[in-house]
């Protein structure tokens, strides 16, 4: 049976299923960056990927594959021969492979193939052996399983553990549970399924109704030894329990869950930063762990009761995940060797020449604002290395605006390398420069968002624009940070019209064409 002091197993799926989110779309060199983050904080599993989505899935698995060096590398594939082949293709490269297949066993999923309950039944049986066939670690996903029949559940996790599964996953596909229901369901099985005690029970809860972690949790305290999460709780819809909430759960209240995860919490806010420039998904300022507002204290009381003691107001410490206990605020006197350590301090090594360019960057920003935060020379950081190899880029942009409509643009945008100017007037000034942007790159891409967001506080502060088009299906962000709120908004357009670029240049199927539900053999 399992021992309560067990060693609870972290698996994440950020760059699997967190890059499903619509719009959080990584490059292959960032899957690969956040990969490697990954497996040097310690996570046990990485979900890398869904290799037979698309070709560039299946480059990014089978890269991650090679350069990590401690994780299990696992990748997702459906219910079919064809997908766990590839995926075991990609996997294989890893010096420890998992193959991770999954199908929808709830009467609403079962009805989608259109099979019956014992068709689905030998479906699993001759996938789960196929897989264990090819690699000795295999794990199975009954998804949606907080929605199917109790009996059939146990009977479908019976059948994968003797066609070898090694993990069986109990997915709350639809964020559904809540967390008693949570540890009754994963207690049931440890009592219903012969053979449960011999294999991993994992959780991985959606958080629909924002009780992701605390269903994971409930899991964990149930039997549970695998949880599945991702960095800043990435996700389809609502996302997934967040890495960062379930290991300093488990750290700050190892007193009433008495379990333990191989991660160096230390790593957390770098991860959590890097997750957020390369997904384009901001971390709500009041976000459990990781949000901005986390170790902020601004009322009276609480401010003297820090001072007094900070375990008045803090239960975890910022260092514990990362954050530099001294915050040096930078300015225009600041010099290169500082801002290398501050740099460091916040998770960016940069070289000799990479660190003149930021330099200089940081010497016309400090010329602009009186102080630079953190959070500052963060936005710096995502600016810089967005604009490498771009086809578009902003030279030039003077705007005119005020109570006198309509607001006006003059824009110089050089593509590939050739600058083109045009003037043009829209409902306000950031109207008149996507448009101004329209006409010298004619595209019909979607507007899907326009969000901004100030960085730091005082008027001087830089706002970080992000900018989400869709064209044909495919979702792309960009994301950018000035002083100026429209230059922010011109950059992050002109970022997202980028990645579009490169999109399109992509061969292959996009893998949100991909549908999880399709089971043909
Ligand atoms: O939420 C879910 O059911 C999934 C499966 C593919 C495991 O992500
Ligand atoms: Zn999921």
């Amino acid at each position: 049976m399992t021992n309560p002091q067990d060693r609870v197993v972290i698996f994440d799926t950020t760059l699997r299923d967190g890059e499903q989110s619509p719009g959080a779309t990584m490059t292959h060199d960032e899957k690969l960056e956040i990969a490697q983050m990954l497996d040097e904080m310690g996570v046990d599993i990485i979900e890398a990927g869904f290799p037979i989505a698309s070709e560039g899935d299946f480059e990014a698995v089978r890269d991650i594959a090679e350069v990590t060096k401690h994780s299990v590398i696992c990748g997702l594939a459906r219910a079919n021969f064809k997908d766990i082949d590839r995926c075991w293709e990609a996997v294989r490269h890893s010096e420890r492979p998992r193959i991770h297949t999954f199908i929808g066993t709830s009467p609403l999923h079962r009805a989608i193939p259109n099979l019956t309950m014992d068709e689905m039944a030998d479906k699993i049986h001759e996938t789960v052996t196929h897989a264990r066939n090819l690699c000795d670690n295999v794990q199975w996903s009954p998804m949606d399983a907080t929605r199917t029949e109790h009996d059939y559940l146990c009977r479908v996790v019976e059948i994968a553990i003797k066609a070898g599964a090694t993990t069986i996953n109990i997915p709350d596909t639809v964020g559904y549970t809540a967390p008693r229901e949570s540890a009754d369901l994963i207690a049931m099985l440890l009592e219903r399924v012969p053979g449960a005690d011999e294999i991993i029970f994992a959780t991985h809860c959606h958080n629909d109704l924002g009780m992701a972690t605390a269903n994971a949790l409930a899991a964990v305290d149930a039997g549970a030894r695998q949880v599945e999460c991702t960095i800043n709780g990435l996700g389809e819809r609502a996302g997934n329990t967040a890495l960062e909430e379930v290991v300093m759960a488990l750290k700050v209240r190892n007193d009433i869950m008495p379990y333990t995860t191989g991660i160096d919490t230390t790593k957390i806010m770098n991860i959590s930063r890097r997750v957020a420039d390369v997904s384009g998904f901001q971390v709500q300022f009041n976000k459990a762990v990781v949000g901005k507002n986390a170790f902020a204290h601004e009322s009276g009381i609480h401010q003297d009761g820090m001072l007094k003691n900070p375990q008045n107001f803090e239960i975890m410490r910022p260092e514990d995940v990362g954050l530099s206990a001294t915050n040096l605020v930078m300015g225009k006197h600041s010099g290169r060797a500082a801002l290398r350590a501050k740099l460091h301090d916040l998770g960016y090594d940069l070289g000799d020449n990479q660190l003149k360019d930021v330099f200089v960057r940081f010497k016309e920003l400090a010329d602009r604002k009186k102080e630079v935060y953190d959070d500052d020379l963060i936005a710096l950081m995502r600016d810089a290395g967005s604009e490498v190899d771009d086809t578009l880029k902003v030279q030039f942009l003077r705007v005119i605006c005020g109570t006198q409509a309509p607001q006006s643009a003059d824009l110089v945008m050089s593509v590939e390398g050739v600058d083109h100017m045009v003037s043009a007037s829209g409902d306000g000034p950031v109207d008149a420069t996507f448009n101004a942007v329209k006409e010298i790159f004619p595209h019909n891409a979607h507007l899907k968002l326009y969000q901004v967001h100030a960085v730091t506080r005082g008027t001087d502060a830089q706002a970080t624009v992000t900018v989400r088009l869709e064209e044909d299906g495919r979702i792309v962000t960009g994301q950018s940070a000035d002083t100026d709120t429209v230059v922010a908004s011109a950059k992050a357009y002109v970022a997202a019209l980028n990645r579009l670029i490169v999109r399109r240049q992509k061969t292959g199927t996009d893998k949100k064409e991909i549908d999880y539900r399709d089971v043909v053999q």
